[in-house]
């Protein structure tokens, strides 16, 4: 099959296009014949040897795809060969064939076109787990997402609307700012205000999604309200910082993240199961789709990368791979 493969640890052009055999489908998994792939800031992270895929996994990137059923492995029920099927992916994704758990696909929802699916599953496993899971977000609360216009952002607001918060979004330009602005948070341009003022003269945010990490986190525990929660799941700017912890105790904030990609099979299952009880309606009810950006062809992933890297994307990139 064709597929794009990580040449050496670098930039974009460590991309390149290669022959990969097919994978086969083993026990509880099936093969998905890939149509589109979604394009994620972690994929930039493996290309440049900074994200190892897990033990198991593809070496391919590539963590979401939609496309149609093309094999069964032993014990799979529940899916049928041609089934439209979106899926997370352990990796492998940049390819016109990958395996996965059968527990990790979802039904492409209806009315979607398989370019949109493909950008579903990363996202909505991320952002479910952290914002609701692990976050609870709770209808009537205060919730604050940095990178809003990102693909995590652009479905955080979407999320966080449809089960009543009132959602707060920072940005770094004004375009991504009425990007966010549409979708029904309050925009915070982060060059020109101070979210933990905007944050403070609001009571505090009860919840923040945050994936800059780095100055933002001392901000964070600022801005946040007095049993505030605070949820990380990237460090762009940096991993490391100085707080001062008595505020933790002091306001009883909870400090608190998660990486979705080593998480077990079980617990990546159970996360697929809550997004098709509680999500999938919300989606064919139309109250939450995925932003899109730009398309490239599979072959030009490379310009995918430098688009993501140069952040000057709003919402979601996808890859046409048939
Ligand atoms: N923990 C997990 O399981 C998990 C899963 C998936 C993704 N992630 C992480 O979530 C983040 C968003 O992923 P994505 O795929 O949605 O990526 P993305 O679309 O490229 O989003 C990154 C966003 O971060 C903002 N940003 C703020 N400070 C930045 C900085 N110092 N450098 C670069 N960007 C900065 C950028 O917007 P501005 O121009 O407005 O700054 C950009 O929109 C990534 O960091 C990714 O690694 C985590």
């Amino acid at each position: 099959m064709r597929a794009m493969h990580i040449a050496a640890p670098g930039g974009p052009e460590a991309l390149q296009p290669t022959d990969w055999p097919v994978p086969e489908p083993g026990a509880g998994q099936i093969l998905i014949r890939i149509a589109w792939a979604g394009v994620n800031r972690p994929d930039a992270l493996q290309r440049a040897g900074a994200y190892d895929p897990p033990p198991g996994a593809s070496p391919l990137p590539g963590l979401e795809a939609a496309g149609h059923v093309a094999a069964l492995g032993p014990g799979v029920t529940g899916w049928e060969l041609g089934d439209p099927v979106c899926a997370l992916l352990p990796g492998g994704g940049y390819a016109e064939y990958a395996v996965t758990s059968a527990a990790h696909a979802l039904p492409v929802p209806q009315g979607m076109a398989l370019r949109e699916a493909a950008c579903l599953p990363e996202t909505l496993f991320t952002v479910w787990s952290n914002v609701v899971t692990r976050g609870g977000l709770r209808a009537g609360e205060r919730f604050l997402v940095h990178g809003g216009s990102s693909g995590i952002g652009t479905t955080a607001i979407q999320l966080a609307r449809a089960l009543g918060a009132r959602v707060f979004a920072t940005a770094g330009s004004p375009a991504k700012c009425a990007a966010c602005a549409e979708l029904g948070a309050t925009a915070i341009n982060y060059r020109e205000e101070d979210f933990v003022e905007v944050l403070r003269a609001e009571d505090g945010a009860d919840l923040i999604l945050d994936m800059v990490g780095g100055s933002y986190i001392p901000r964070n525990l600022r801005a946040l309200a007095d049993d505030g929660r605070l949820v990380m799941i990237a460090f762009l700017e940096g991993r490391t910082a100085e707080v001062n912890f008595a505020q933790i105790m002091a306001r009883r904030l909870t400090v608190t993240g998660s990486t979705l990609r080593p998480q077990s099979e079980l617990a990546k299952a159970r996360i697929a199961a809550d997004l098709r009880t509680q999500v999938w309606p919300l989606i064919e009810a139309g109250r939450l789709s995925p932003v899109m950006d730009s398309e490239f062809p599979l072959d030009r992933a490379a310009e995918a990368h430098a688009r993501m890297e140069s952040s000057g994307h709003i919402g979601k990139i996808v890859l046409k791979v048939a």
